[in-house]
């Protein structure tokens, strides 16, 4: 047994959750067949809701966050791994209502653990964490749509964010030209550094109008803000082009009509990367880690401590955050 330190999430009696670094130990951990000792953490939009006590996320509190951690196997009750392994973990329940990667330690079943892979180290991988994941899944299911570059330009929603930062940079490594949906205009030079091919402000991809269907704006795209953003992709998206939809920033509602389907075929793509199979995601992991590998990955990346937590997080829920935030234990 050992004792390590974790950024836990407390529901007071008045129903109010407070965060706070406590002493835990490993004993305390659920049950599993791999204990990591985690090396990084990154922050996502969605620890920043388990943070605040979204009960859609994380059910059961006290919880420790963080849907992605990166370390080193310190037991292992398992064939496919052993102690001194180098590992990762993505997704399915890890800091949802499994204690994740914002302890010192996890305790995980060995189907959700990824051997680190090739051309990253621990730091790097959670620079990509579920955000580069996402964007890549995105874009593998939005290809076997039939999507590619000769249809035209993709379109980024949301694209300082951690997804959107991934998605610019896989899709430009991909051989897309990319146009960066953005807030912040002062990050465009950013942006044009992951590989947008240009950048627009949030009301490219907001059409006030309502229309159904546009002139036509992108070849496909990738949504993370949800709303009248997602209606106005599919009205501007040409002839038999993708949609990916993985974000609700904005807002969780989607009105829309069937007419980019029926004039324009174009398709609406579900993206949810925490459940996806094991064979698909090491097959994912390769490409991120290969020709998908996004550039610039210094560029995207905010190092922080875990004391340094309850800064980002409300800064995340602010929409303010650019790029990944990596959170470095120890
Ligand atoms: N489906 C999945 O598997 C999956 C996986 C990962 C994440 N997600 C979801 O994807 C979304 C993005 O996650 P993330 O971790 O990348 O978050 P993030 O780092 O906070 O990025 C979100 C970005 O959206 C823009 N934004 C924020 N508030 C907005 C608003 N009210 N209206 C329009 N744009 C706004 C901002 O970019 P600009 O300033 O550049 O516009 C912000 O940086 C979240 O909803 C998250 O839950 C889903």
């Amino acid at each position: 047994m050992t004792n390590f330190k974790a950024y836990r999430i407390f529901e007071t009696e008045e129903g109010r959750f407070e965060r706070k670094i406590v002493e835990r130990k490993t004993s305390e951990l659920p049950e599993g067949e791999i204990l990591i000792k985690v090396a990084y953490a990154g922050l996502n939009f969605k620890d920043a809701l388990s943070s605040s006590g979204h009960k859609g996320i994380t059910k059961q509190f006290p919880h420790t966050p963080g849907v992605d951690a990166s370390g080193v196997v310190a037991e292992s009750n398992s064939a496919k791994f052993k102690a001194g392994d180098e590992v990762l973990v993505t997704g399915y329940d890890l800091g949802m209502n499994t204690d994740g990667g914002f302890g010192e330690y996890i305790r995980v079943p060995e189907g959700w653990v990824v051997p680190l892979p090739a051309t990253f180290d621990l730091r790097s991988a959670m620079i990509l964490g579920t955000a580069g994941f996402t964007a890549a899944l995105a874009l593998y299911k939005m290809e076997m749509a039939g999507q590619s570059p000769e249809m035209g330009e993709l379109v980024v929603t949301g694209a300082t964010g951690g997804v959107g930062s991934m998605a610019v940079s896989i899709f430009s490594k991909a051989g897309y030209d990319v146009i960066a949906s953005s807030g912040k205009t002062e990050a465009y030079d950013y942006l044009k550094k992951l590989g947008a091919t240009r950048c627009e402000g949030r009301e490219f991809c907001n059409d006030e109008k309502k229309r159904p269907v546009t002139s036509t704006k992108w070849a496909g795209g990738l949504d993370t803000v949800g709303g009248n953003t997602l209606t106005t992709l599919m009205a501007g998206c040409g002839k038999n082009g993708s949609i990916g939809v993985c974000g609700l920033v904005g807002s969780p509602k989607l009105e829309a009509t069937v007419y980019p389907f029926l004039l324009n075929g174009v398709n609406l793509i579900g993206v949810e990367s925490a459940e996806t199979k094991m064979e698909t995601r090491l097959e994912l992991w390769n490409k991120l880690s290969s020709i998908w590998k996004p550039e610039n990955l210094e560029d995207i990346t905010t190092d922080i401590s875990l004391q340094e937590l309850d800064t980002y997080i409300l800064k995340i829920l602010d929409g303010k955050t650019k790029g990944r935030v990596v959170v470095k234990h120890g």
